[in-house]
């Protein structure tokens, strides 16, 4: 597995070392596959790379043949405070120009039944493999997205992915609805094995509040039902971590 871990001093430049390899990455996909599948981050960590992509010019790319789906989302309201769609939409989405065809990628946000995250899940998973299987190539198989960008949470779970919850043994579904007692909520969520056959994996890790959980997710023993971020391991794809030095275990 190719491994890679680029430092910056602070949270601004790890969002401008991110973007730029984005920008990249999915250059090398689209002229590669003619198309670009990315599952979205939520949390706060990723709002300002989203703002730099909304912000900065993209002349460069084609974003419509950029296919955004979500990670992991809260069993909530499009417009609820939560929504990582709906933060995506005020950082990044809301502030292109509509008639800038091509900046506007095609982004299917979880379409939330909050009485019913299992079928929202199960809908997710069917609309996951339109979106980035449109031809059927991996029907009996996990679809590889192209790029996946994750955040660690303080806790060392990923994703929607906490630690003791069921979603962690999940073997051949590709998304679900995981309860998670800690919120006595539902998110929903990839699961390891899809996150696992993406492309590229890049988590985005910022703060001194997140290098006790990295310090035990990349060198302390191996328990991911307590360090679930320890999951990711893709079997093919490359996987990298940006982080600022507040939460580099290895800064001195
Ligand atoms: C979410 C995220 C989650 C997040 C971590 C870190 O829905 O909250 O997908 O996995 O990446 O909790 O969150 P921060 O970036 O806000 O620290």
């Amino acid at each position: 597995m190719y491994h890679q871990t680029i430092v910056k001093t602070n949270a601004e430049d790890v969002a401008l070392a991110a973007k730029d390899w984005l920008i990249e990455t999915i250059q090398e996909s689209i002229a590669t596959r003619g198309f670009c599948s990315i599952a979205l981050s939520g949390g706060s960590t990723p709002k300002r790379l989203y703002q730099l992509l909304a912000e900065s010019s993209l002349e460069e790319l084609d974003w419509s043949k950029v296919t955004l789906i979500w990670g992991d989302e809260r069993n909530v309201p499009h417009d609820h405070v939560d929504s990582n769609y709906k933060m995506v939409r005020e950082a990044w989405l809301d502030r292109i120009d509509p008639r800038h065809s091509r900046q506007l990628p095609h982004a299917f946000p979880v379409q939330i039944s909050v009485n019913s995250p299992d079928r929202a899940a199960a809908e997710y998973e069917l609309q996951i493999r339109r979106a980035i299987d449109p031809k059927g190539e991996y029907t009996n198989d996990f679809p590889p997205i192209d790029i996946i960008l994750l955040g660690l949470g303080d806790d060392a779970h990923t994703a929607s992915l906490f630690p003791e919850t069921d979603a962690l043994e999940e073997t051949s579904r590709l998304f679900v609805a995981n309860y998670v007692p800690k919120f006595a909520a539902y998110r929903l969520t990839l699961t390891a094995p899809m996150i696992n056959s993406a492309r590229n994996v890049a988590f985005l890790v910022c703060g001194i509040s997140k290098r006790p959980a990295l310090e035990v997710v990349l060198h302390g023993p191996r328990y991911p039902s307590e360090y679930p971020a320890q999951l990711v391991e893709p079997k093919h794809g490359r996987l990298l971590w940006f982080l600022d030095s507040a939460a580099n275990p290895d800064q001195s």
